[in-house]
C-alpha cells in the first residue's frame, strides 16, 4: 500500500455530483486526478465543476502546488486507474452497475491501490465479493459537496483488511476531512440513516398536516439545525440538561421521549405525499434556480466551515 501522506494520484470514476467535487477537492490538495465518466459530457461538467468550487478551495485554504488543471479524462476506467494510489468510485448508486465497474478495473488496478466507493448505503461486502481488490476496498462516504462537507464514512466488508480501513481514516485526514469508522455494516451506513429518520418525521409532518414544508424546514434551520454544526444530538442534549447535564435531561425527558417515538409512524412515499413534498420544496424555493439556492447555501456554509476549523 501507499503510505497515505505519500499518495500523488487519484482516480475518480463517476463524475457526476459526488465525482467532480471530490476532483475538486483532491485537486485542491494537490493531487494529480484521472477520472472517467461513461456520459461525454462529463468532462465539460468537471472543468465547469471545478472552475466554480475554486474560488472556495482558494478561500479554506489549498495545498502551495494546487492546479484546477492537474487532472485528464480517460476513455476508459481501466485506463484512469491504472498508474492512481487511490480511487474514489462514485458510480450511480446501484449495486450491478457497481459491480460491473469493479468487474473492469479489478485486474488494471495496480496491485497496492486502494479502492474507495461514495455509495451512501450499499453494502460493502455485497460490493466486494469476488474481486482480487476486495482486501483493499471499503466504504469512503462523503457528504455533498465532498469539496465543502468535511465528513467521510469509512466501513469496511467482510473480505476488507484491517489496514485498509486505518489506510483511508488516515488517507483522508490528511486530505483534510473528518473521517470516521462505522463498525459495522449497515444499509445506509451512519449519518444517512440518522438523516433518515429525521426525514421521515419531516415528510410525516407534511402529510398529516402538522406543518408546511417550509415551516418543517425552518424548525431545523433556525433551530437545532444550529447546534448541530457546534456539537452533535448526544452533547447538545448534555447542555439540554443544565448543570445536571446528560443525567438529569434522561431522567427529566425519558418519559416524554418515549411517548413521542411511540407516536412515530412511516409515512408512505405515495404519489400523492410525494406531490405534496414536491409542491412545497417548490413553494419555498418561490423561483429561485439551483445555482442560487447553492450560493445562498454556501454563503452561510464557507464562513462556518472556516469557524469550525478554526476550533480544529
Ligand atoms: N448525491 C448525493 O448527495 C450523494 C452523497 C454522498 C454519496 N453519494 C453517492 O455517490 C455516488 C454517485 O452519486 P451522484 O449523486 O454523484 O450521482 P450522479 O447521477 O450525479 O452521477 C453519477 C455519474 O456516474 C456516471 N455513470 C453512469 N454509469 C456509470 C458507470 N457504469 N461507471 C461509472 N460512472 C457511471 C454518470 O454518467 C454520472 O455522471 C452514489 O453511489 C451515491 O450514493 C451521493
Amino acid at each position: 500500500m501507499p503510505t497515505p501522506t505519500d499518495v500523488k494520484r487519484a482516480a475518480v470514476l463517476g463524475a457526476g455530483t459526488i465525482g467532480a467535487s471530490w476532483a475538486a477537492w483532491f485537486l485542491a490538495r494537490g493531487l494529480q486526478v484521472d477520472i472517467w465518466d461513461p456520459r461525454p459530457e462529463a468532462e465539460a461538467y468537471v472543468r465547469r465543476y471545478v472552475a466554480d468550487a475554486w474560488p472556495a478551495m482558494s478561500r479554506l485554504g489549498m495545498a502551495p502546488d494546487a492546479s484546477p488543471e492537474a487532472w485528464r479524462f480517460h476513455a476508459s476506467p481501466e485506463a484512469a486507474v491504472a498508474a492512481a494510489d487511490f480511487v474514489q468510485e462514485n458510480a450511480p448508486e446501484r449495486l450491478p452497475i457497481k459491480r460491473e465497474l469493479y468487474g473492469r478495473i479489478d485486474a488494471a488496478l495496480r496491485p497496492d491501490a486502494i479502492l474507495a466507493s461514495s455509495t451512501s448505503g450499499l453494502i460493502m461486502s455485497e460490493m466486494q465479493a469476488g474481486f482480487r481488490s476486495a482486501p483493499r476496498f471499503a466504504v469512503g462516504h462523503p457528504f455533498n459537496p465532498p469539496h465543502l462537507i468535511p465528513l467521510v464514512e469509512v466501513v469496511g466488508g467482510q473480505e476488507t483488511a484491517p489496514e485498509t480501513i486505518q489506510w483511508c481514516l488516515d488517507f483522508y485526514r490528511h486530505i483534510g476531512k473528518k473521517p470516521i469508522h462505522i463498525r459495522k455494516e449497515a444499509r445506509g451506513h451512519l449519518a444517512n440513516r440518522l438523516q433518515a429518520a429525521l426525514w421521515r418525521e419531516a415528510v410525516s409532518a407534511v402529510v398529516t398536516g402538522l406543518a408546511s414544508v417550509e415551516d418543517v424546514d425552518t424548525a431545523i434551520s433556525a433551530g437545532p439545525g444550529l447546534r448541530w454544526a457546534a456539537m452533535g444530538p448526544h452533547m447538545t442534549f448534555h447542555l439540554g440538561g443544565g448543570e445536571g447535564g446528560i443525567e438529569h435531561l434522561l431522567a427529566q425527558f425519558k418519559p416524554a421521549f418515549e411517548s413521542w417515538w411511540e407516536t412515530m409512524t412511516t409515512p408512505e412515499l405515495s404519489d400523492e405525499n410525494r406531490r405534496r413534498i414536491i409542491e412545497g420544496v417548490h413553494a419555498e424555493a418561490a423561483g429561485r434556480s439551483m445555482a442560487e439556492l447553492v450560493a445562498e447555501r454556501d454563503a452561510v456554509l464557507l464562513p462556518l466551515l472556516e469557524l469550525v476549523s478554526r476550533r480544529g
